[in-house]
């Protein structure tokens, strides 16, 4: 008689495949979808909420140091693109977190990849605490990285964009020092740490700190002047990389300036631009942590057709995990990179559904869903904007990236509408300054026709109250 006995499984198998696990997954679905299903249509606060949540909103604000921009405090339950607030309000959500839920709330691939987490054996996922999901994450997000040609072998998760990004820098100037410097586009955005506050243009957010990085900046493609705008680019990035000669480890391109108010760019722009940065050997640094998911392909980049130009690329938000893509020759020395926390593992495994999903549902290609809801919405605004002039101009923006202007586009009307969407049950928020616009991140997943037609509305309703109150 044969002694040979199969390999056993892992016990984490055992768990996972024990059917109480499926059963109870089944459950906790079942009770979600059926709690979730009233979330259907926006809602106004209770007032027999108001009083508490106004206290809870008020204790919040003092313990963070300053009010939140809205009187946001989710319930914890959602559905799609619908929220439910403590006050009991329901707002159709599309800003997202400014993309971050950019999936849907409470979407069962989300919850069901919480059950999974929840099993596992530890929270949070990091240096000497990884497991294979960290794995199933790269290995995904870096085989669509590669779909089309680019040369982006590795991915290093990290807990935020900003991370993401301070680890994208860190790779770019051990590679090329001693140089020291970087070049960007004006009115960029790329985080808050101490070096990114330097990197993004806008003085406000580095009010009294002291200076980390020269950061030398480019104008930014100019849809009214193509050639125009990319010959100015061209000749600026030439005037630095002749004024500091060896200077520059890096040129950092945010592709659709999101903070910057949804400026998009252009191939040609963004083609000649890499090609002379590497002529001078600097890094190509693409930061996709508002864009990535949101174009006709998953990576902003793979859309503008720089496959063969980009050495390092940044992800977060939609992707819940962040992380940091790069070719083998920004390989980091040991010790450069390392981090005790990359994620949770909720938001690692949720992430991989999500880019997954967002693969497997057609949210991408020329025709895909990106486009068409962004079609739609902005059709939607257009239709708006004819009918009543002066309020509305635009939309621009791209994918599941949209953003109009509304009337003088001064930062206090932006402030007023977004404010007024808001207590009319839509979310959006604010972008750019001179003019301020109005961007919206719907839930890439869920949103239908339907929803942004109930945006549409709410939008041309209070643009009616506003203009009538002129
Ligand atoms: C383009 C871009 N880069 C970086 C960041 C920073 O990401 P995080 O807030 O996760 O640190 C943001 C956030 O808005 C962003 O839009």
């Amino acid at each position: 008689m044969s002694t040979v006995t199969s390999t056993p499984d892992l016990q984490a198998q055992c768990l996972r495949q024990d059917p109480r696990i499926a059963a109870a997954k089944s459950l906790i679905l079942q009770a979600v979808e059926e709690h979730q299903r009233p979330l259907a249509s926006v809602r106004p606060p209770r007032p027999e909420l108001e009083a508490e949540s106004k206290a809870l909103l008020d204790a919040f604000g003092t313990l963070r140091g300053g009010a939140l921009f809205y009187p946001y405090l989710s319930s914890g339950l959602g559905n799609g693109p619908f929220v439910e607030l403590i006050d009991g309000s329901v707002k159709l959500d599309f800003i997202t977190g400014i993309g971050v839920h950019g999936y849907g709330h409470s979407h069962p691939d989300v919850v069901a990849a919480g059950i999974d987490a929840a099993i596992s054996d530890t929270v949070m996922q990091g240096n000497l605490q990884q497991d294979v999901a960290s794995l199933e994450f790269c290995k995904l997000l870096v085989s669509l990285a590669r779909e089309s040609g680019a040369a982006l072998e590795h991915c290093f998760i990290s807990s935020s964009g900003a991370m993401a990004n301070e680890n994208a820098l860190k790779m770019a100037f051990q590679k090329n020092h001693p140089a020291d410097r970087t070049i960007a586009f004006e009115h960029c955005f790329a985080g808050r740490t101490l070096v990114l506050s330097q990197l993004t243009d806008k003085a406000a957010y580095r009010q009294g700190l002291p200076p980390t990085l020269e950061v030398d900046y480019l104008p930014f493609f100019d849809e009214a002047d193509p050639a125009g705008s990319t010959d100015r680019a061209v000749a600026r990035l030439k005037e630095h990389l002749h004024r500091y000669p060896g200077r520059h480890a890096n040129l950092w391109l945010e592709m659709i300036q999101g903070e910057g108010g949804y400026h998009v760019g252009d191939r040609n722009f963004f083609r000649a631009l890499c090609e002379v940065a590497r002529e001078h050997g600097l890094a190509v640094i693409v930061d996709e942590v508002q864009s990535f998911g949101r174009t006709t392909r998953p990576f902003a980049f793979q859309h503008f057709g720089l496959d063969d130009l980009v050495d390092i690329v940044t992800v977060g938000k939609i992707s819940q995990a962040c992380a940091t893509l790069f070719t083998p020759a920004y390989q980091p020395k040991p010790g450069l990179i390392s981090q005790t926390f990359t994620g949770s593992t909720w938001s690692i495994i949720a992430g991989k559904a999500i880019v997954e999903g967002l693969v497997n549902n057609g949210n991408f290609g020329p025709h895909g869903k990106n486009v068409q809801l962004h079609e739609r919405f902005a059709a939607g605004l257009a239709e708006i904007a004819e009918r009543r002039p002066g309020t509305i101009q635009g939309p621009y923006g791209l994918g599941g990236m949209v953003v109009f202007t509304a009337f003088d586009g001064s930062a206090e009307k932006a402030k007023d509408l977004t404010l007024r969407f808001f207590h009319a049950g839509l979310m959006s928020f604010m972008a750019g300054a001179n003019p301020t616009r109005i961007r919206f991140l719907m839930p890439l997943a869920c949103t239908t026709f339907d929803h942004i037609d109930l945006a549409c509305q709410i939008i041309d309703q209070c643009i009616a109250d506003v203009a009538e109150a002129e």
